[in-house]
């Protein structure tokens, strides 16, 4: 066979390959949509930033889908595109009030529980807020879905459990689970919670342990601080810590998508499912893509404060990836890496803050 003969077989097995691909990607995210038998949905924190992008696609998909929001980090303006849509209820109180709304369940059959108070970086001053916000509300809300007819209950959980792991990427098979703030030790107790309750109540639950997620709507975390600090002052940039520490990203279109389909495809009581990227990146580089996003060519990056050893914060976890095999096994995976993320992420929230 001459060189071109071979050159032709080998472009044929990638496009097959390629293909192949495609089509079973198609096909799991096809699975994600058939969500009949999940709905009506409520979402606890639907005004926030998760959980007005879930609100969105369960809408697409003609789930009836119910809010609950406090409005305390969440917004109006994060459920505009909803607003003259069939098959939606927003409901304004606070999960610690349950009293209130003794019909919230009401022909439920999933809860998608994204309340809380989410901050990782104020733990160390205010520890109490993780008990109050997370936990409590947490332990009402299942103190209500046991007496109702629920049958799933979502979790977003987050990699601030693994604690500093040891073993990179981390899979949901690691402990002891150690967390190092007070957020991460919340969202561990409401994991032992659910699981509990799962398990003696006959409900079905999954617990989604999401990597840093990002993109539009988002009001917290490093994108957006970056932004707003270059609107202020453009010639230089403070990085909290020694600007090494290295996560993974996902975008909240991955996000939602992964949310879907482990609901679909969890099969025990409770499945536990790793949320983010292969890839990871630092806080330098995303200093500089915000820079690049906001045409910044002279910008000085300078770390400043944060602890002694280069953290940003108390509690900060310096490296962070998950490994994400389990849910991959099983057929998902995310459009964006952890980079393309970050960039694209940087541009949707540059053009909302310039729209403010
Ligand atoms: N964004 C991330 O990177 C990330 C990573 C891991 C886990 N999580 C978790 O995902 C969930 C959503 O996070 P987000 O980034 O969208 O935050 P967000 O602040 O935008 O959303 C939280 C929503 O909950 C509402 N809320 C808070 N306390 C409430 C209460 N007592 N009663 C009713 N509503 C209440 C807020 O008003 C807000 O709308 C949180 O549980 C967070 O801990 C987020």
């Amino acid at each position: 066979m001459i060189f071109e003969d071979y050159f032709l077989i080998l472009n044929t097995v990638l496009l097959i390959i390629d293909v192949f691909n495609q089509f079973y990607y198609a096909q799991s995210m096809m699975l994600c949509m058939d969500l009949h038998d999940f709905g009506p949905c409520l979402i606890t924190g639907g005004a926030g930033f998760i959980g007005s992008h879930l609100a969105e696609k369960l809408n697409s998909l003609n789930v009836h889908v119910k809010i609950l929001d406090n409005f305390s980090s969440g917004n109006t303006s994060n459920l505009e595109s909803l607003s003259s849509k069939k098959n939606i209820e927003i409901i304004n109180d606070d999960l610690n009030n349950l009293d209130n709304i003794p019909d919230l369940l009401k022909n439920i059959k999933t809860v998608f529980h994204f309340a809380a108070y989410p901050e990782v970086r104020t733990g160390f001053e205010k520890p109490e807020i993780a008990y109050e916000e997370n936990i409590k509300n947490t332990f009402h809300l299942l103190e209500l879905i046991r007496k109702s007819e629920v049958k799933h209950i979502v979790f977003s959980s987050s990699s601030v459990v693994y604690g500093e792991a040891d073993l990179i990427p981390t899979p949901e098979t690691y402990g002891p689970l150690l967390p190092i703030s007070p957020y991460g030790g919340s969202k561990l107790a409401c994991e032992g919670l659910i699981s509990s309750y799962c398990n003696n109540f006959n409900i079905h639950g999954v617990m989604l342990r999401l990597a840093n997620v990002i993109g539009s709507r988002s009001r917290h975390g490093v994108i957006w601080d970056f932004l707003n600090k270059l609107q202020i002052n453009s010639n230089k940039l403070e990085i909290l810590g020694n600007g090494k520490q290295t996560k993974s990203y996902i975008h909240v279109s991955d996000c939602i998508d992964g949310f879907l389909f482990s609901l679909i495809n969890s099969k025990n009581k409770v499945d536990v499912y790793n949320i983010g990227n292969s890839d990871k990146i630092d806080v330098f580089e995303i200093g500089k893509i915000v820079c690049d996003t906001m045409n910044l060519t002279q910008t000085e990056l300078k770390t400043k404060g944060g602890t002694i050893d280069g953290r940003g914060w108390i509690g900060d976890v310096t490296l962070m990836l998950l490994d994400i095999s389990k849910l991959k096994n099983l057929g998902w995976k995310p459009h964006f890496t952890s980079h393309e993320s970050v960039i694209k992420s940087s541009k949707e929230l540059f053009s909302e803050l310039n729209n403010l």
